[in-house]
């Protein structure tokens, strides 16, 4: 538990796991405030003045690296990027000892990307630091889901009670893990599809219906996430081709069509298209794929600055 006047209970942000729903609330309704500081002619506000942030990435990024800069940045703080490439972590140096040395130039926040699910716990246990989780393996990548659900509740005004079907590389995704903790606590439906090969065992214990095919996971809901493939995690392919997958889980124009009017179709991005998602849906009227990277900045704006301390403001 942290000491100082933040709203949130943790000093980190791990994980949605250990969020309460007043908590996702908190933080989605700060980011609303946020949202407005992109839209002005000078996107900065003071909040975070002074304070050091280290984005520590150990893991290939676009949207999740740039996003944290730029919220950082809009919030005043000084910002450092480390990326293994071209550091000490080439010649070996462990990820603790590489954390000790940052901690003694005194960052007041680390944002930690990195393969093996864990890595930032057992940075948070260490650090009097606030630890922010980037992304950790096939664990969890909490401001994804907290994005997510800002764009959904922004789109359909609500989460509780939302039909929410997630498809695709289920076994592989920290995504889906996530925004099925964080769905679940804000009492909306979850269904998920994708092959068998990758739809882990018992994972209705976590509250989620399980379906077999596409078109069965598109009746009745209001969103439609897809979920990338994640080639570069398995040894070899789950599934006989890419073109079996398209062709099965794939999301055509044509396969929309059996979903609702007005449905919403998110990505949490990088995107296979014409693997998981056809160029047609990912760039047509109902995507909201790009509103989740904007809205991206705003729901990480709100993470630092809680975690910094800040309240809501009345
Ligand atoms: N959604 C997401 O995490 O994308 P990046 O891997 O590009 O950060």
């Amino acid at each position: 538990m942290r000491t100082t006047t933040s709203a949130l209970r943790s000093k980190d942000l791990l994980g949605i796991e250990a969020l309460t729903p007043e908590e996702i609330t908190l933080i989605l309704d700060t980011a609303e405030g946020f949202k407005e500081v992109s839209e002005r002619p000078v996107k900065k506000v003071p909040a975070l003045r002074g304070q050091l942030v280290i984005n520590l990435f150990m893991e290939a990024s676009t949207r999740t690296r740039v996003s944290f800069e730029i919220a950082e940045k809009r919030l005043s703080a000084d910002t450092l990027n480390f990326a293994a490439s071209g550091s000490s972590v080439e010649k070996g140096e462990t990820l603790i000892d590489t954390v000790d040395n940052l901690m003694a130039m005194h960052p007041d926040m680390i944002v930690i990307r990195h393969k093996h699910p864990g890595s930032p716990k057992m940075l948070a246990d260490r650090l009097p630091a606030s630890v922010i989780n980037a992304g950790d393996g096939a664990h969890e990548h909490p401001t994804q889901a907290l994005l997510d659900a800002f764009t959904i509740r922004e789109r359909l005004g609500r989460l509780q009670g939302v039909n929410v079907s997630i498809i695709g590389d289920i076994a592989h995704s920290r995504v889906v893990r996530s925004n099925i903790h964080l769905l679940r606590k804000m009492k909306a439906n979850v269904t998920l599809a994708g092959p068998p090969t990758l739809m882990p065992a018992e994972v209705e214990r976590l509250g989620v219906r399980v379906v077999h095919s596409l078109d069965e996971a598109l009746e009745g809901a209001d969103v439609v996430m897809m979920l990338r493939v994640q080639l570069e995690r398995q040894g070899k392919l789950s599934f006989p081709s890419l073109r079996e997958y398209y062709n099965t889980f794939g999301l055509t124009p044509e396969r929309l069509r059996r979903a609702k009017e007005g449905v919403v179709v998110m990505h949490p991005g990088p995107m296979n298209r014409g693997v998981e998602i056809a160029s047609d849906v990912a760039d047509g009227p109902y995507s909201v794929i790009l509103e989740q990277v904007t809205n991206g900045v705003a729901v990480r704006m709100a993470v630092l600055y809680l975690l910094s301390g800040g309240h809501l403001a009345e």
